[in-house]
């Protein structure tokens, strides 16, 4: 079964909005764990408008499932998941003012960098994820910079999802065979949905991994946290 990793972004977005500690990101890290979460998503960027890099630290020894940490590998980025070695870490090409990851990595042009960050995680034993969109060269590109995992960028197959599905998701389809058969693991997040996910995830082959945040935490204000987990993971 695909796996459902929480992004827990937008309870820190909530927590720094007062300046204290509520909502407590720890507390609702274990409580979707509790609550059948497979693993717990988070995304420090370099202004720590939400998660901040304090927090990943006091996260890691509370995480009992998986723990992915997102982000641009900056000096910063790495040094903080080399020190505390999460079981995942998805690298995602954002320029530092962004709202959220918009685009995946060209991953011809930057497999020097690539190839670079992703030796010295996995020296550490760390698995490693380069979210890309559906070009295949970026997909065929992957393999050459020795990662474990694609995540596909899913923003497009959501925003087409109302107009026509089927269409919205061939690519991902393709480009998700297409890792398969290069031996890549599959992953795949953005703006996937308790409408769009199931329809998602019985196309697209072999997806390991899905990682939702913002509508997730959203459905959580109206339905609760654990029957939100729940419905997400009735979906998969
Ligand atoms: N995957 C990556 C690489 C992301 O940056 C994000 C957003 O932080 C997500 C998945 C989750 O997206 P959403 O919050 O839209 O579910």
């Amino acid at each position: 079964m695909t796996k459902l990793s929480v992004n827990i972004n937008k309870i820190a977005s909530l927590r720094n909005a007062r300046g204290g500690n509520l909502p407590n990101v720890s507390l609702a890290a274990q409580r979707c764990e509790q609550f059948g979460a497979d693993g717990i998503t988070v995304h420090p960027r370099p202004d720590e408008r939400h998660i901040t890099y304090h927090d990943v630290e006091i996260l890691k020894p509370l995480v009992r499932t998986e723990f992915n940490v997102e982000g641009y590998p900056s000096e910063r980025f790495m040094d903080l998941v080399l020190a505390i070695k999460p079981h995942q870490v998805t690298l995602v090409p954002d320029p530092p003012g962004v709202l959220t990851s918009n685009a995946g990595w060209d991953t011809v042009g930057q497999k020097g960098l690539l190839q670079e960050v992703i030796g010295a995680l996995k020296e550490v034993g760390i698995r490693t994820s380069i979210f890309v969109d559906t070009n295949l060269l970026h997909v065929e590109g992957a393999l050459a910079c020795n990662t474990d995992r694609v995540e596909l960028y899913t923003e497009s197959y959501a925003k087409g999802y109302a107009n026509d599905r089927e269409k919205a998701v061939i690519p991902f389809v393709t480009a998700g065979k297409l890792a398969g058969e290069l031996g890549l693991g599959l992953n795949a997040g953005h703006d996937l949905n308790l409408n769009n996910l199931s329809f998602f995830v019985e196309q697209v082959p072999d997806l390991l991994e899905v990682s939702i945040g913002h509508a997730l935490i959203s459905d959580a204000l109206y339905l609760g946290l654990e029957n939100t987990i729940q419905l997400y993971k009735r979906q998969l």
